[in-house]
């Protein structure tokens, strides 16, 4: 966890999420797809938090890194949490977008307009989540 006093996506954030998500995934517990992702979360607080993929025996039961990464931050700062980043960081180095599943799960604390950053063919490219989720799930009322 680290924190930094400026609320805009600057440089320095963006630095310090890479920094944050490849700590966490040199954490990353893969031994059945040897697939090591990392994430980090920038919180409207200005606080990063950052998770790892976690797998089992069961396969069903493995745990993204990017959902690691926004529960830590809930668990940190409460259910009151909003998200303005989020960062994916992966080992072997692939193009490596948040999953359908975690899609849904950023859209619960994060608007429209959260910067989404993974590599993408060798590069690190930024999109808003309603590019890569248009149609989230809500509740019917
Ligand atoms: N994985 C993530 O951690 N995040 C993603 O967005 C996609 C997949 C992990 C889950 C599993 O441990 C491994 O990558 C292979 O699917």
């Amino acid at each position: 966890m680290s924190t930094i006093h400026n609320h805009l996506l600057s440089d320095l954030h963006k630095d310090q999420l890479i920094l944050e998500a490849n700590r966490a995934m040199a954490h990353a517990y893969s031994p059945y797809s040897q697939f090591k992702v990392g994430s980090a979360v920038l919180t409207t607080s200005g606080t990063i938090y950052s998770g790892c993929n976690v797998e089992n025996a069961s396969y069903g039961l493995t745990m993204c890194a990017e959902r690691v990464a926004v529960f830590s931050a809930i668990a940190h700062e409460g259910p009151h949490v909003r998200l303005k980043a989020v960062l994916i960081a992966s080992d072997p180095k692939a193009t490596t977008p948040p999953c359908g599943a975690c899609r849904q799960v950023l859209s619960e604390f994060g608007d429209d307009s959260l910067s989404v950053h993974f590599p993408k063919g060798g590069v690190l490219t930024q999109i808003s989540l309603s590019c890569l989720l248009p149609e989230k799930f809500v509740l019917p009322s």
